[in-house]
This record gives C-alpha cells, sequence and structure tokens, in this order.
C-alpha cells in the first residue's frame, strides 16, 4: 500500500482516503462519493479495529461482510480497498499508542473508555501508511471528527480532514453498521434520537439558546420511550467536545443511548448568526 502510494503521489495524483470497518450503507458509500468527486486516487479502508473496542463490547461479532462491501465499493469507483488483518496492523509485541489527551474523554470517549485511543492510533497507522492527501470523515462520529481534527493539528500530519453530512433512513434514524442489530420493534425505537434532537432543534429555531433548557428538553423525549436507557445528551462545543451554556454561537447537540443491547449515537449541529448549514 505505501508502495503504491508513493507512485501515485510521483505521478502527481491527489490521494482521498475512507477509513471505514466496513459493513458498509449509503453513510459509507456517501464518503466514498465526495472522494471519488474530490481526489484523482480513492483508497477506502476496511478494518474492523479491535484496540477501539472494550473488552465487553461487540468485536467479535461486529458485522463483517467483504465480498459485499467491494462489490459496493467498486460501484462507486473506488480505486483500491486497503483491508489488512488484525496481525499485520498489530504485530505481536506493538506496544504503541497515539493519545490525544483530555478530549478522548468526553462523549463516547466517557462511557467507552480508551476508545477513542484506539481510534487514533489505528487511524495514525491508516494515514502513515496510505499518505493521503484527503481523508474524509462522517458527521456522524461527531467526536471522532473533533479528535480526530485535533490529533492532525497537534502532530502535524500532512493531510486535509474533510466532513461529510450524516446520512439517514426514511424516518430520520442515523444509517450505522449497528442498526442490523436491532429487532424490528427496536428499529422502530431506535428513530427516539433523532426525535430528540429534533425537539431541541425546534427549540432553538423558536429562540430557546439556553443549554440546560433545550439538553432538559432533548432528556425527556428520551426519557418518554421506555425501551431506551440513555447513556448521554450533551450540548457542546463542536472542537473542544466542552459544554457550552448558551448555544448562541452555535453548537454540538449530541446523543447517545442503548435500545436493547444495541448503542446507538447521532447528532445535530445548532448554527449560531451568521454560520451557514454545511451539507444536509
Ligand atoms: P465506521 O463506523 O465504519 O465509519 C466509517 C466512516 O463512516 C466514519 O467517518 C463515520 O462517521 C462514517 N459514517 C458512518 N455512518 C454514517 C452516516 N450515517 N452518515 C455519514 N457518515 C457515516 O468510524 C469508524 O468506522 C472507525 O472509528 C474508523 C474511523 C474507521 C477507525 O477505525
Amino acid at each position: 500500500m505505501t508502495a503504491l502510494s508513493r507512485e501515485i503521489h510521483r505521478s502527481g495524483k491527489h490521494l482521498g482516503f475512507v477509513p471505514t470497518m466496513g459493513a458498509l450503507h449509503q453513510g459509507h458509500l456517501s464518503l466514498a462519493r465526495t472522494a471519488r468527486s474530490q481526489s484523482d486516487v480513492v483508497v477506502v479502508s476496511i478494518f474492523v479495529n479491535p484496540r477501539q473496542f472494550g473488552p465487553k463490547e461487540d468485536f467479535s461479532k461486529y458485522p463483517r461482510s467483504f465480498e459485499q462491501d467491494s462489490a459496493l465499493l467498486q460501484a462507486e469507483k473506488v480505486d483500491y480497498i486497503f483491508a489488512p488483518s488484525v496481525e499485520e496492523m498489530y504485530p505481536q509485541g506493538a506496544t504503541s499508542w497515539v493519545k490525544v489527551e483530555e478530549i478522548s474523554d468526553r462523549l463516547d470517549g466517557r462511557s467507552r473508555p480508551g476508545h477513542f485511543h484506539g481510534v487514533t492510533t489505528v487511524v495514525s497507522k491508516l494515514f502513515n501508511i496510505i499518505q493521503p492527501d484527503l481523508a474524509f470523515f462522517g458527521q456522524k462520529d461527531a467526536a471522532q471528527v473533533a479528535i480526530v481534527r485535533k490529533m492532525v493539528r497537534d502532530l502535524n500530519f500532512d493531510v486535509r480532514i474533510v466532513v461529510c453530512p450524516i446520512v439517514r433512513e426514511q424516518d430520520g434514524l442515523a444509517m450505522s453498521s449497528r442498526n442490523v442489530y436491532l429487532s424490528p420493534e427496536q428499529r422502530k425505537q431506535a428513530v427516539i434520537l433523532y426525535r430528540a434532537l429534533m425537539r431541541v432543534q425546534t427549540l432553538a429555531d423558536q429562540g430557546e439558546s439556553d443549554a440546560a433548557k433545550l439538553m432538559a428538553a432533548g432528556k425527556q423525549v428520551i426519557a418518554e420511550e421506555p425501551a431506551a436507557r440513555l447513556d448521554y445528551f450533551e450540548i457542546v462545543n463542536s472542537d473542544t467536545l466542552e459544554p457550552v451554556r448558551n448555544i448562541s454561537h452555535g453548537a454540538l447537540v449530541a446523543v447517545a443511548a442503548h435500545v436493547g443491547a444495541t448503542r446507538l449515537i447521532d447528532n445535530i449541529m445548532l448554527m449560531g448568526p451568521g454560520q451557514a448549514k454545511v451539507g444536509g
């Protein structure tokens, strides 16, 4: 992969990279499509990264569908799929980690200790191997975006991070590889995350700017669905992930909840005055 990347750069072409864990859906494919439109050569990685799963999490049962993924990526005219084995990525004796301190302990990092250290370690390795000019990430994982951006700044990675909007099902549920875990009934209940975010959006549109009041309203919506167990509902600065008291300069509204045994996340960006909405 590194030899290939060197060759691509030598011929003056720009390389766009989309990191994924496979089990691809339209959210992933939208990233591939954006990468296709902004780069000469597109590389998508498929690697279920053991280091970002906690000991009691779903690493072993995480959906894996390489044949189908590869057909979907071919249809999007992706040039290369990089799909290393766990042994190749983490040979015995590999003990180095990339940790972005403080910000990695917020939002999902608080409920999933060590998760983002696993993410930043594998993303660093992938950046080093693939040497992309552009790397495409989904707004779906808003905390991941903030942390990867900070890592790129802190460690001077020579890559531009491009963030793509959340792709949703018809009823608003954010697409996720983990949605396959949901029973038909849970699938219907899962839309409560989006409903709670929409409630906050509506109140903000009506002029409410007190983050505490908006969070309380969002949590109230989640509480009305007995099948959902709230992990967090927070309103934070989208760069630092630190809580904000007032949303008048824009804010990230992020929610995580369990529906049955499945942990789901979603978010919206509230725009401050004069800020343009990017994407859908
Ligand atoms: P994964 O969950 O497979 O997601 C890969 C990329 O697809 C991420 O940037 C994610 O935000 C984006 N994505 C997922 N669902 C989306 C949706 N509904 N709309 C838009 N984008 C969506 O995120 C990871 O893998 C891993 O942490 C990874 C970065 C690959 C490191 O292992």
